[in-house]
């Protein structure tokens, strides 16, 4: 369609197929497929499952969103799809997908980083303001990511060992709790006090992170507990966690913004839906000229609208892939226009 640019968005890096399509940029369909449920019984992603689930779904997952958006494929300007990083099967099935479309309709095939789309996500709700500073927080990756501009991307503090949405799922599950555990705890801990001890790992004085010292802690102090037959009081238990595995992101986000002068703050990634982490970043920032984004809980999650979005920007750019295009499920953010 004339003047018109619209992009069919693919997600499946992880346990949502999702499909999405914006027109100009206004969203005019956002499908997702979860396979929670499914994976719930074995207290975390099991990823020959999601594999196959993605599969069964992702034919079914376009469709709809074309069916919602009233687009036909013809109109299509050009597929974008989330190539990395996640889990390695499930992205084969998408970039399958998306290249099977884009040989057929013979159209622009957009390689996008998962993490700039739960970044990009934030645009649904109002332009980014450069330059920012992007706190992502979600259950593979904990980044902060440096951004002058648009499309210009620079990682200045990463974990070092497991990502903070990998400590709270761990640390739900040896509490008993139902997978993903992080909104378990999030719940959990509001009516629980800070009674347990735990050890507040890295202070080298970097912007990095270290979680899995922290989790480990929680798990031995856990079965400690139960060797002693003491009653583990679980909402103190999240409360205690939550209350360090924030502050270390508080603790690197304060130092960042003296290190890097920002107009923005955005919150990214299934773990920017945590209410203790979204109400410290706020009242940390409030008497100050730096604008706090907190993205609403549809964004948190995984979705292609996300990708879509960035799927446009990259558009503009003429960041195209050929037919021959490989998943990285390690694709670092830094590297988005090298596939
Ligand atoms: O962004 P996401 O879907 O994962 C990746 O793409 O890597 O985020 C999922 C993660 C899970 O670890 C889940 O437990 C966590 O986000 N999460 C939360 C909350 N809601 C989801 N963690 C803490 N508090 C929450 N309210």
């Amino acid at each position: 369609m004339d003047g018109h640019v619209i992009i069919l968005g693919l997600e499946s890096s992880c346990d949502e197929t999702a499909c999405a399509i914006t027109d100009n940029g206004k969203l005019l369909a956002n499908v997702i497929s979860s396979q929670i449920d499914v994976h719930r019984k074995y207290g975390g992603v099991m990823p020959e499952i999601a594999s196959r689930l993605h599969l069964e779904n992702v034919g079914c997952v376009i469709n709809e969103a074309l069916n919602v958006a009233n687009v036909k494929m013809e109109d299509v300007t050009a597929i974008a799809v989330t190539r990395g990083p996640g889990l390695i099967g499930a992205l084969h099935v998408g970039l399958q997908a998306a290249k099977t479309l884009s040989l057929i309709y013979n159209i622009p095939l957009i390689p996008v980083h998962h993490l700039a789309g739960h970044i990009y996500a934030n645009e649904f709700i109002k332009p980014l303001k450069f330059p920012l500073l992007a706190v992502v927080v979600s259950g593979g990756n904990t980044e902060l990511v440096y951004m002058k501009d648009h499309l210009n991307f620079e990682i200045i503090g990463e974990t070092k060992d497991d990502a903070i949405g990998e400590s709270y799922d761990k640390v739900a599950r040896v509490l008993g709790l139902p997978y993903p555990g992080g909104v378990e705890i999030d719940r959990l801990a509001k009516t629980g006090k800070h009674t347990y001890k735990l050890p507040t790992p890295l202070h080298d004085g970097s912007l990095n992170f270290s979680y899995s010292g922290l989790k480990t802690a929680v798990i031995n102090l856990v079965h400690n507990l139960e060797q002693k037959g003491e009653k583990i009081i679980i909402e103190d238990m999240a409360k205690s966690f939550q209350d360090v595995a924030v502050g270390m992101v508080m603790d690197r986000v304060k130092k960042a913004v003296k290190e890097y002068k920002v107009k923005e703050i955005v919150l990214a990634g299934g773990v920017s839906a945590n209410s203790y982490l979204r109400s410290e970043i706020v009242e940390a920032f409030k008497n100050t000229d730096i604008d706090v984004e907190i993205p609403p809980l549809w964004c948190t999650t995984d979705n292609a609208a996300m990708i879509a979005k960035v799927g446009e920007y990259l558009y503009k750019d003429k960041v195209f892939a050929t037919l021959n295009l490989g998943v990285d499920p390690s694709w670092r953010i830094e590297d988005f226009k090298k596939f």
